[in-house]
């Protein structure tokens, strides 16, 4: 009994360094990974902890030249106050919905997850599987005009797209070309086990969102009808369903990172579940119909699970791959 006592000490002491030995190493293996992870899978880490930086716009009021500078406030403004240079009432043209396009790229497309512009003008042009073929960025922000905006496409020669193209070239020239701006788009959403519910959705709606996108989902004008305070989320002066936003994925990522007003990303109000639900219930509501949907996705093998319009390549109906439950169909 007394010799074994006597032996023990010394055994515990070399298996402690043994598990220090282990604990250190993985601590480093897990800082030098760490980066590669949170840049992966989109997590947000207090900055300190890794040297991947968000995308951040260049700064069109440093610029030098007074003439290209003038563009580039004109094309910003295009994008923060559609409305009033081309909506119902616009004073150049009358081709839009209403809405701005910074109510989704939000501060005219420069905030992190808030659909910024940091990777537009380095990956296009780019092939698109909705059309099937590579587009220039005009194409895109036309598609925009068209879907997001329900409206007509603006002429490319047209001063005003030449201003909205220098205004995205130039804030996103930071970005190396062909590489994915870090924060740009929108920020990764899990599928959840079950369909998203709209009838939970609406309840969710009621008590967050209805105080400003109001209880018909209109939104709201200004005072002097030019503008949506609050824009509408459906109805006739919203996104049409051959919008990138009719996707509920789409639609619930921007909710989540961006919703209720003031939110952030990394901050977010709502859960995952209760962000699909309030796609889906927004989803459920009456909108314009974009009558070229049948024309997107030429290939169906490369529609997003998500897209609701048949036929599909698979054999899941139109309402399971509107709503889902999506895990089960990757
Ligand atoms: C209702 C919301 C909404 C509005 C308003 C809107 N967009 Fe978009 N926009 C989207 C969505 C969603 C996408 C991404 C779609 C996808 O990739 O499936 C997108 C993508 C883009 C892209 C490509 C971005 C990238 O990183 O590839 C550009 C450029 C763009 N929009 C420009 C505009 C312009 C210019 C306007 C105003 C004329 C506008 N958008 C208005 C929702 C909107
Ligand atoms: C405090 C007011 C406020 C609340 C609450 C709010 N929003 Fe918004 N929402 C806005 C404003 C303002 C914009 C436009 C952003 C801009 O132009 O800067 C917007 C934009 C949007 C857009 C993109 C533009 C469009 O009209 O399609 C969606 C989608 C949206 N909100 C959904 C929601 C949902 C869902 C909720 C509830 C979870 C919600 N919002 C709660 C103020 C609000």
């Amino acid at each position: 009994m007394g010799t074994e006592k006597k032996r023990e000490p010394p055994k515990k002491k070399k298996s402690i360094e043994k598990r220090l030995m282990v604990l250190v190493f993985s601590v480093i293996v897990f800082v030098l990974l760490l980066p590669t992870v949170v840049y992966h899978f989109k997590i947000s880490l207090p900055h300190y902890l890794y040297q991947k930086k968000y995308w951040h716009p260049l700064n069109i009021y440093e610029v030098a030249d007074t003439a290209y500078k003038a563009e580039l406030v004109y094309g910003k403004n295009l994008i923060a106050n559609t409305a009033k240079y081309l909506g119902p009432n616009g004073i150049v043209k009358q081709i839009s919905n209403g809405m701005n396009c910074q109510n989704c790229h939000l501060a005219a497309g420069t905030v992190v997850f808030g659909m910024n512009y940091g990777s537009v003008a380095s990956i296009y042009p780019k092939f698109r599987a909705r059309s099937g073929t590579v587009e220039p960025i005009y194409k895109r922000v036309n598609d925009c005009f068209e879907r997001s905006l329900n409206g007509k496409s603006l002429d490319t020669s047209s001063r005003e797209m030449k201003a909205i193209l220098a205004y995205i070239q130039y804030i996103g020239s930071n970005t190396p070309k062909g590489e994915q701006a870090f924060g740009s788009g929108l920020k990764a959403l899990a599928f959840m086990d079950r369909a998203a519910d709209p009838l939970s959705g609406k309840l969710l709606y009621m008590s967050t969102c209805q105080r400003c996108h109001q209880r018909n989902g209109q939104g709201l004008l200004n005072a002097d009808r030019s503008e949506f305070v609050y824009p509408p989320l459906w109805g006739q002066n919203s996104f049409n369903d051959g919008a990138g936003m009719y996707r509920i994925s789409n639609l619930a990522k921007f909710i989540k990172s961006n919703m209720p007003q003031g939110t952030t990303h990394n901050k977010p109000v709502l859960s995952n579940d209760e962000s699909w639900d309030i796609a889906a219930f927004v989803l459920s509501q009456k909108r314009p119909h974009f009558d070229r949907v049948k024309a997107d996705w030429p290939d169906i093998k490369q529609k997003p699970v998500d897209y609701p319009f048949a036929p599909y390549a698979d054999s899941f109906s139109e309402q399971q791959h509107k709503f889902g439950p999506f895990k089960q169909m990757q």
